[in-house]
């Protein structure tokens, strides 16, 4: 065994006894988050050079969250070169170890499928609660540090969350309110995640949305809740309490993030857009064109921006003047945003992280808000 394999189940098991369980379970695919600079800064680009260069290689497939800047378009994102190299250097020490280069939070869209039962290791929250609640997979809540630890020995730390017992809905969640859009899916899940944000919950009178929907669902719960999963089913139902959820309490959370000026900033894409999302943007913004003062930022995968090339679905938003664009998202990018900004998106849950590290106006809107507010009257 390697040094850095060595070095990696340390990790994994010391995790493992923090359980009480003590032992490492093998996985089939890794998804690796903390790729961002401006999330992991020097002493996580250290951590990286030091498995890389103590012969670290991936057992299972590996795939990357998304780093600080579109590789092909870094002067979109108030890159320095500092930040730049050290970026580039992170990606590199990361495909050296075998990851492949996906810089993607949606890594179900870009050939790391998991099946029904497998056990993975997912860092990034939004993929977690979607592998686990929507795919079926067991995994746990893994950091960065964790999963590349997992990716380079082909094993997870056993905890709960690998555990029939310990996936077990924790509180049944009566729901009042019908989500007619992704801004409001998304919103419902952060909901959810604030009323009890340990326990799992099994969400009682919401319909089974499509694939899209339960991502923004996913999303919203995972930034508000240290839950690694939901339940939208479940026959022999949960033991646990019982609370309620209704219009109001969505409503009053969607009126502190009311759009009360202009944006300046419309951002879509949180997680990733797939193509069929694309595809309905690109019928939107057909024939019209987004306003001088406003950014129109729609963030997706490489592997789904290339299909949106051949379709010809990104040649329709770029002239319109919106900004497609792959590997990143406003919240890891290091796009400066002022106290005068105001961003318009229809993720919650880039509204709650950008209104902690932004001193800029933070609007949701549905997606057709967003892009009627981006464009031309
Ligand atoms: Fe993905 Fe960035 Fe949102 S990594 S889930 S688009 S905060």
């Amino acid at each position: 065994m390697g040094e850095a394999c060595r070095r990696s189940m340390e990790l994994l098991l010391a995790i493992a006894d923090a359980y009480g369980y003590g032992k490492l379970i093998k996985i089939r695919s890794a998804h690796i988050s903390g790729i961002s600079y401006k999330n992991i800064g020097d002493s996580g680009l250290e951590f990286i050079r030091d498995l890389a260069e103590s012969g670290g290689f991936v057992r299972v497939k590996a795939t990357m969250n998304p780093c600080g800047f579109d590789l092909d378009k870094p002067w979109l994102f108030d890159v320095d070169e500092e930040f730049y190299k050290k970026q580039m250097e992170i990606v590199r020490l990361l495909k050296l170890m075998g990851v492949e280069e996906t810089l993607t939070c949606t890594p179900y869209y870009a050939g790391n499928n998991p099946r029904e039962g497998d056990h993975i290791a997912w860092a990034e929250s939004s993929a977690v609660i979607y592998s686990n609640s929507v795919l079926g997979a067991y995994t746990d809540r893994e950091g960065g540090p964790s999963a590349l630890a997992a990716a380079l020995t082909g094993r997870a730390a056993l905890t709960p969350a690998h555990t029939d017992e310990g996936r077990m809905p924790e509180v049944k969640v009566k729901v009042h309110y019908k989500p007619r859009d992704y801004a409001d899916w998304g919103l419902l899940g952060y909901v959810v995640g604030m009323r009890e944000p340990r326990l799992i919950p099994l969400l009682e009178g919401v319909k089974a949305g499509s694939r899209d929907e339960l991502k923004y669902l996913s999303a919203g719960f995972g930034a508000s809740s240290s839950a690694p999963m939901f339940w939208l089913k479940r026959g022999e139902g949960c033991e646990g309490g019982v609370i309620e959820v209704d219009v109001s309490e969505v409503k009053s959370v969607r009126e502190k993030w009311s759009l009360t000026r202009r944006p300046t900033v419309v951002f879509i894409g949180c997680p990733h857009c797939s193509l069929k999302e694309l595809r309905s943007i690109a019928e939107e913004l057909k024939e019209k064109k987004v306003r001088r003062d406003v950014k129109l930022l729609i963030s997706t995968s490489r592997s789904v921006y290339e299909r949106a090339v051949k379709e010809g679905v990104e040649e329709v938003i770029r002239r319109s003047g919106g900004l497609l664009v792959k590997d990143t998202c406003l919240i890891v990018s290091p796009m400066r945003l002022s106290k005068s900004d105001v961003i318009l998106t229809d993720s919650a849950k880039t509204a709650h992280y950008a209104q902690t590290m932004t001193r800029a106006m933070i609007a949701l809107g549905g997606r057709r808000r967003c892009l009627r507010e981006a464009v031309e009257s």
